[in-house]
Parts: structure tokens; sequence; C-alpha cells
């Protein structure tokens, strides 16, 4: 059953009667440009199929009563004048979605929505992006917009997350689950946000793996590398680390940590502009190449890895061989990896990968996201 369906089904059993819309944003694996974002860099991530369905209904009064049927204490009211608590989990990033779209497109009522996901929560692959955005969408539809930019609604849910939640992420997250389109590539360029598709070939598949690694004080480590690469920026006199060029960077203004942070930056988002090219003319070679040429340099330079997936990302790229590659993907410290390999190649990769071990001991999770 796809999530729009699970959502109806459920509203009927938790608001009784049917829904008058449903929305759904998905969630995304980024192949490759990660912490680039917040630098003003490409970035190229995939929406997924699986994501966030909210089924909406307008109400008599003027409460908005949220059901988040796969959320700890599921459901969450509010008053369309009241003001969204802080840092307390889903319930201040959906209130504080609802307020940051109100002021723009007013509610005239209340509204009850159920939202449902089939998004593992936590993995990397944009469930807190999903979850807002299709949030948005909802309210925009309840109010009689359903046109909207999904650019609008893409900055919104960003600004929910710096106010709400604490963290001071960049835009590509809200960006691919509100304007890419499920199964191509999205070359977004983080500065003026204007996007091109890319078709991923037919003949490459493309899986992310869950690591089974628990990511913990994400947050304050996240921003912690954004203030650095700003602070590095600074010191080098550009607006942001997009400006320094890759064949002349001179680092030697920079503390040793701040050159590493800064030669990721700079490194990931030229490989980033190669990784596309190398999509677009289907060289799978060099595009397994940059991928682990991304991973090294997460881990060395940006040290946002984890040495539980570095080991697991050694051994996927040892099984996926020349043809492909494999990186850890998203905001890092655990999560998920995202590999690429040949379709034709994807049935033995796939059962080779399982046969893995995981932290835990068990085997490790995949999903063929495409192909
Ligand atoms: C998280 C953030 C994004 C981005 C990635 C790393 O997913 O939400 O804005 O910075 O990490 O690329």
């Amino acid at each position: 059953m796809s999530a729009r369906d699970t959502a109806t089904a459920a509203f009927a059993e938790v608001f009784g009667g049917a829904p008058q819309g449903t929305v759904f944003a998905s969630g995304r694996v980024n192949l490759i440009g990660d912490h680039v974002d917040y630098n003003e860099g490409l970035v190229l991530p995939m929406p997924l199929a699986v994501g966030t369905a909210v089924a909406w209904r307008r109400r008599d009064d003027d409460r908005i009563v949220i059901h988040a049927a796969d959320m700890d204490g599921a459901s969450y009211s509010f008053g369309l004048t009241d003001a969204p608590p802080e840092r307390s989990g889903w319930h201040s990033l959906a209130h504080g979605m609802v307020v940051l779209m109100q002021a723009e497109f007013p509610l005239a009522s209340g509204v009850e929505m159920l939202v449902s996901g089939d998004l593992p929560r936590g993995s990397g692959l944009s469930s807190s992006a999903s979850f807002c955005v299709a949030l948005g969408k909802a309210v925009a539809a309840s109010s009689g917009h359903a046109d909207i930019d999904p650019v609008r609604i893409a900055r919104l849910a960003q600004r929910v997350e710096h106010r709400f939640a604490g963290v001071a992420c960049g835009i590509m997250d809200q960006m691919a689950v509100a304007v890419g389109s499920t199964g191509n590539a999205m070359l977004l360029d983080c500065r003026d946000l204007s996007w091109r598709e890319i078709t991923i070939p037919p003949e490459w598949c493309v899986m992310i793996v869950q690591s089974g690694v628990t990511r913990e004080l994400v947050d304050g480590a996240y921003n912690e590398r954004r203030e650095q690469c700003e602070s590095a920026a600074r010191k080098l006199g550009v607006a942001s680390l997009r400006d320094v060029d890759p064949d002349t960077g001179d680092w030697t203004g920079l503390d040793p940590m701040e050159a590493r942070r800064a030669r990721h930056v700079v490194s990931e988002i030229r490989r980033t502009r190669l990784a596309a090219e190398a999509m677009a003319t289907g060289d799978i070679e060099t595009f397994g190449r940059l991928m682990r040429a991304a991973h090294v340099s997460m881990r060395d330079d940006f040290e946002a890895s984890h040495p539980e997936v570095d080991r697991q990302v050694i051994q996927i790229d040892r099984i996926i061989g020349p043809q492909g590659g494999a990186r850890i993907t998203g905001g890092g410290f655990g999560g998920a990896s995202v590999a690429v390999c040949l379709a034709a190649e994807a049935d033995r990769v796939v059962e080779a990968i399982r046969q893995e071990h995981g932290p835990d001991g068990a085997g490790l999770e995949v999903m063929r996201a495409v192909h």
C-alpha cells in the first residue's frame, strides 16, 4: 500500500470519514556532495519513492490536530494562535511548520491531519525534511494554495529546522524532497537554488545500506562543522567556501583543523560537478572513483564518518569492484551509506552486502532505491 493510501485509511480510523485531500513528500539519498550545501556548493541528491504522506480535512473550530501514527506520543493539537514549543521533537517541527506557513498562507479554520511515513527515521534519508515539507504542502492545500511554489515550502521547512530544532542545516534536503522527482538525480546549486535533473542511467543501480550505527549528539557536531567552515571562509576572505578555487586554494592562514574542513568542502564541490558529468555520460567507473574519494574526504578531512561505517564502506567497495562505489551519505556520524553498481550486478551485490555484519552482528539492511 502506498503511503498516501495508508494515510487515508488511518485518517478514517482516527478522525472518522474521509480526508479532503492527501499530499506526499519523498525522502532523499544524497549521491555525492555532503556538507557543502551550507557552503553554497553543488549537491547531487535523489528523491526516493518512500516518504511522508499527510491526509487532511478542515475543521469547524480553530484547532490544528495532528496525528502522526509512526511517532512517539502520536497526537498533538494546538490553537491557531498558540506559540510552538522549542526543541520538543516532532511537536516543535510540526507546530513550527504550521505557524510559518500560516504567516504567508493564512488558514481560515483549523485542520486535522494524519501523518504517515515509510522512511526509517534518523537514518540519513531526510525523514525530518520530508515530514516538514509534507506538512507544509498539507497546510498549503487546505488553505487553498495547492499551487504554491515548492521552493517557498523548502525555504520555510529549512527555517523550521533552524528555529525550532536548533539544527543549522543547509537547503539540500528540503529542496530535494519538495522539488525533485523520484528516481532522478538533481544537480542543485545551493548558491542560487538553480537545478538540473540528471537521469540515472538505466544500467546503474543505486542502493542504500543502513549501517545500524545510531547517530548520537549529531546536532551539536553538525552545527560545529558549519561554524568551522564559516570561520575558514572568513579567514580566507571569501563569502563562502564555494568561492575558493580548488586548484589554487591556499590554506596557510588556517589552523590545521580548519584547513582540513575547507579542503573537504572545496574538493567535494569539484567531485560533485565531475560526478554529475560522469552520470550524464554513463561513466560508472569515474562515478565510483569519485564516491570513494568523497568518503575518504568525509572521514579524514571532515571527520564526519564513523569507524563502523568506514569498515562497511570498504567492504561494499570490495564487493562492487571498480564498476561503481560506496560512501557514507547525508550528515554522517553513522546513519546510511549509498552505493552505486551496475544493475546487472545488483542481485549479487545486494546478497553479498546482506551477508556483511553490522555492529550488532545482524546482517546489513539494503534497500534498492532505483533500478
Ligand atoms: C544534513 C543537512 C543537510 C546537509 C547534509 C550534509 O542532511 O540537513 O542540509 O548539510 O546533512 O550534506
